[in-house]
């Protein structure tokens, strides 16, 4: 009984991959086939698988060739797979000659020559065609969104909108991009979609000019200053037929979503506190941070990533909220604010600075131990689970690439594309819950200021 393993992504199953099946069975009497998960694709860097795991296994099953489809999850699994199921054969395109004869000790290994002209990245080419991106705004942010989409195949930034044409056209310029333009609505019409990365208090407005005229939007956090301007594009998005996503890129990194599904899962019992702060000393008093007039301060810079882990992490109907407040006498912005949560069986808090400096971690605990995640927890990439007992101890190591935005742009691409994510991602309701918590603290709601300003 001779046993053969292989893996694969197997998105767009084609015949390419029926033929290496077809041959690998042949191999031997009975064939294993590792899919990769969907987490597993986002950490290596794979961004632009189209089905999810389910589905791409079920293309699999429907070959009837495989006698058993595993799930692959992460870097090295292969090794210990082959040992599990006592293969005897490890079997995989040529594409790969030679990356896999470290297994060579373990198994014999097979290249089988590649089926010509086929690929699914082909088949992704052909079934969807290359969504245009316009980018509205041309600062730091924007620069860092260039860069990371070129990461995501499927996607071309095409446009630049910006107010000060200079700018604009030195930007487009210096990265090839075919289109600016100083009227929104013209440069509008050049594309698919929208990216908004403009100051905080024009997200909104922009964000809706863009949905009115048909256009999927991807805009920065926060996407909206008050409720009701959240739930009236999200009700405007689903009226037009466009999507509409917020841009923290937490919610949608493989790691973040890895975090969550360890949290839930009860391996430290009920979630009793969540603590989460992101704080960056901004130095320059000149900048969009300290501009009040530009809905600066600590709270709508920052506290996008606390809220957002602890929505996820304790849902969005906190019984009661109040913040403490420390703000510059000089900006009239807040430098330092405190956000504590109270909710049925649990609190939280989140915490925001941009004049006070702490640690940027994240703790989530539980009656059964806690989850420690070290600074920059929103970039997650290692996590440990802590408790009295060492053997329940565990430590996660996550892949989180640069600068990170290349997933909530693969995630705006699928969906746009017609794919839900099953993947982590932020609800409208979370989206709508991080926009009331902003609104209550400019408000004034419940707001203790520590001091009159220094
Ligand atoms: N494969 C093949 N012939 C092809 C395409 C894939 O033999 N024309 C093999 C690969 O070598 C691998 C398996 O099928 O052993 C799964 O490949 P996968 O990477 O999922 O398919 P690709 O079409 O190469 O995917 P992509 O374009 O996304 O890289």
């Amino acid at each position: 009984m001779k046993t053969v393993i292989t893996y694969g992504t197997f998105d767009m199953f084609h015949t390419g991959h029926l033929r290496l099946l077809e041959r690998a069975k042949q191999l031997g009497d009975k064939l294993i086939v590792g899919v990769t998960s969907d987490d597993y694709d986002l950490a290596r860097g794979k961004l632009n698988v189209m089905q999810n795991c389910q589905e791409r296994m079920e293309s699999v099953r429907r070959t009837g060739l495989a006698d058993l489809i595993i799930v692959e999850e992460e870097e090295g699994q292969k090794q210990l797979d082959i040992r599990k199921y006592k293969a005897d054969i490890f079997a995989i395109g040529s594409d790969w000659v030679g990356k896999f004869d470290y297994l060579k000790e373990d198994c014999e290994v097979v290249y089988l020559e590649r089926t010509q002209g086929v690929s699914s990245t082909d088949i992704r080419k052909d079934r969807y065609p290359i969504i245009r991106i316009g980018i509205a705004g041309s600062g730091r942010i924007a620069e860092r969104f260039l860069k990371e989409s070129k990461y995501v195949s499927g996607t071309e930034v095409y446009a630049v909108y910006g107010r000060r044409e200079q700018h604009i056209t030195d930007f487009a310029h210096k990265h090839e991009i075919p289109v600016t333009s100083t009227d929104y609505e013209h440069f509008l019409e050049a594309v698919d979609a929208v990216y908004i990365a403009v100051p905080h208090h024009l997200h909104a407005d922009l964000a809706r000019r863009a949905l009115q005229a048909g256009k999927h939007v991807l805009c920065e956090k926060p996407m909206a200053l008050t409720q009701a301007e959240a739930e009236e594009l999200y009700a405007l998005a689903r009226q037009k037929g466009c999507i509409l996503m917020e841009a923290i890129k937490t919610a949608y990194a493989p790691g973040f979503g890895q975090l969550v599904r360890v949290a839930k899962s009860g391996l430290i019992g009920h979630i009793a506190a969540v603590d989460a702060g992101f704080t960056k000393l901004v130095t320059n008093t000149s900048l969009r941070e300290y501009d009040a007039a530009q809905a600066g301060g600590a709270l709508t810079e920052l506290g996008s990533y606390p809220l957002l882990a602890i929505a996820k992490l304790l849902g969005t109907r906190p019984v009661e909220l109040r913040f403490q407040t420390l703000s510059s006498a000089t900006h009239h912005v807040d430098i330092f604010t405190r956000v504590h949560f109270t909710y049925p069986g649990a609190v939280a808090t989140a915490t925001a600075g941009i004049g006070v400096k702490r640690e940027g971690d994240l703790c989530i605990a539980g009656t059964k131990g806690y989850i420690y995640v070290p600074a920059p927890w929103w970039k997650t990439e290692y996590f440990e689970i802590r408790s009295e007992d060492s053997s329940k101890c565990r430590k996660y190591l996550i892949k989180f690439e640069e600068d990170g935005l290349r997933y909530e742009i693969s995630a705006f691409l699928k969906r746009i594309s017609g794919k839900t994510d099953i993947e982590s991602s932020l609800s409208e309701e979370e989206s709508v819950f991080i926009a009331s918590v902003l609104e209550q603290f400019r408000k004034g709601t419940n707001v203790h200021y520590l001091a009159a300003g220094i």
